[in-house]
């Protein structure tokens, strides 16, 4: 009921905007909404933005727009920040991107010194394997709680794998991940979903890794949170793949991982590169924009007809990759994007939207170096 009042308070203001632009001009006309057919049913918490991993010295096109936005370094102490996050409670946030298949836990188990990223061109992604201290993990924890915040945590999937050029090959090695998945329900904190891998699937974005090897891993992964969580509810939700849809590859990962996925992620960057010239004629072309329900209504199918009782959440999704543009994806123009892709997510069973990012680049809800809002999106979605 909850959801589907906030469905219908999202129509509302779509059509109330509207009206008040186009009646202007035109003489009235009125709209009708059928109420009494459900298409889709939406997560109480249907919003959901992400922070990321990116360093200060992440640039792109000469740009390096992340500054102090990382799940690192963000000033946890910043009350604009800390009541931005209530104002939405409770605020799914997915914790992830790209660098994430380079992170390391400093757990007990870690032999590694716990370093920072550091920028090297010839690595993957630009930047060497970086570190989370626990320390940082326990303050970001803090943090989450006092803000309400519900944590998906994206981990890496890629240790323990050989990275050849037609991808990475062999198993997860799951032992640094269950060590971080123990630590965090011997300290009590509260994750919402473990999710394994950013970006590896289909054809991959750094490698890739086949839907067969994943759908085996994802069963570890599956296997060891019920281990650790044995005694302890609620349960946290087994989410993967989290990157770009590709049909054949999501159709052999859902037969095969059986019941071991809960939630089924998909990323979206459907405007092109932050560099490009021409988003925001993208952004306010509805037949460009509409190109995306092919994406949502084939994972739909996929969803319906495999064995799995799997959900569709999109995991990330910030329109323009490489960071956004300045000027557009943290500009109002931004909006006819987010908010035709949370109805057009929501027409399609989709249960939960991440938007990237809630802080970060340049598609941040909130502006980078004052943490205020940067869009009118959050006004509007504070209003429904
Ligand atoms: C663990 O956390 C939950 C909710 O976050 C709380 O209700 C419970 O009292 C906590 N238990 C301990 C032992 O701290
Ligand atoms: C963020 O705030 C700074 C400082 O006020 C300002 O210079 C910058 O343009 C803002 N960014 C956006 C996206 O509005």
């Amino acid at each position: 009921m909850g959801s589907h009042s906030w469905l219908m308070g999202l129509l509302f203001w779509f059509f109330s905007i509207s009206f008040v632009c186009v009646n202007s001009q035109e003489s009235a006309s009125s709209v009708f909404i059928d109420g009494k057919t459900v298409i889709g049913r939406i997560d109480d918490d249907f919003i959901c933005t992400t922070l990321d991993w990116w360093p200060p010295d992440k640039c792109d096109y000469g740009t390096c727009s992340w500054g102090r936005a990382s799940l690192l370094n963000l000033d946890l102490n910043n009350i604009i920040f800390l009541n931005a996050i209530k104002a939405f409670s409770p605020l799914k946030i997915r914790l992830g991107g790209s660098l994430q298949d380079k992170v390391i836990y400093g757990t007990e188990d870690n032999k590694q010194p716990c370093v920072q990223f550091v920028k090297k061109d010839s690595e993957m992604f630009g930047f060497t394997q970086g570190c989370l201290p626990m320390h940082r993990w326990d303050e970001l924890n803090a943090f989450f709680k006092k803000s309400g915040a519900k944590i998906i945590f994206g981990l890496n999937a890629l240790t323990g794998r050989t990275i050849q050029p037609d991808g990475a090959k062999g198993a997860w090695d799951y032992t640094n991940a269950e060590s971080l998945i123990r630590y965090t329900v011997q300290k009590n904190y509260s994750v919402h979903g473990w999710e394994l891998g950013n970006e590896l699937c289909g054809s991959g974005v750094g490698t890739r890794v086949a839907a067969d090897q994943y759908a085996s891993d994802t069963i570890s992964l599956q296997n060891i949170v019920q281990n650790i969580y044995k005694d302890v509810e609620p349960k946290p939700l087994t989410i993967a793949p989290g990157g770009f849809f590709d049909a054949k590859w999501f159709k052999e990962f859902l037969d095969k991982s059986g019941k071991s996925v809960e939630v089924v992620t998909h990323h979206i960057y459907n405007l092109g590169p932050g560099v490009d010239q021409h988003l925001v004629e993208k952004i306010i072309d509805p037949s460009y924009l509409d190109g995306e329900i092919n994406t949502f209504s084939q994972l739909e199918n996929i969803v319906k007809s495999s064995a799995t009782s799997a959900v569709a959440w999109v995991g990330e999704s910030g329109g323009a990759y490489n960071s956004g543009h300045h000027l557009v994806t943290d500009a109002f123009v931004f909006s006819f994007w987010y908010l035709d892709q949370l109805g057009m997510a929501s027409t399609h069973d989709t249960k939960t939207y991440c938007r990237q990012t809630l802080i970060g680049g340049n598609y941040g809800l909130l502006n980078t170096t004052t943490l205020v809002s940067n869009l009118w999106e959050c006004i509007f979605l504070s209003l429904v």
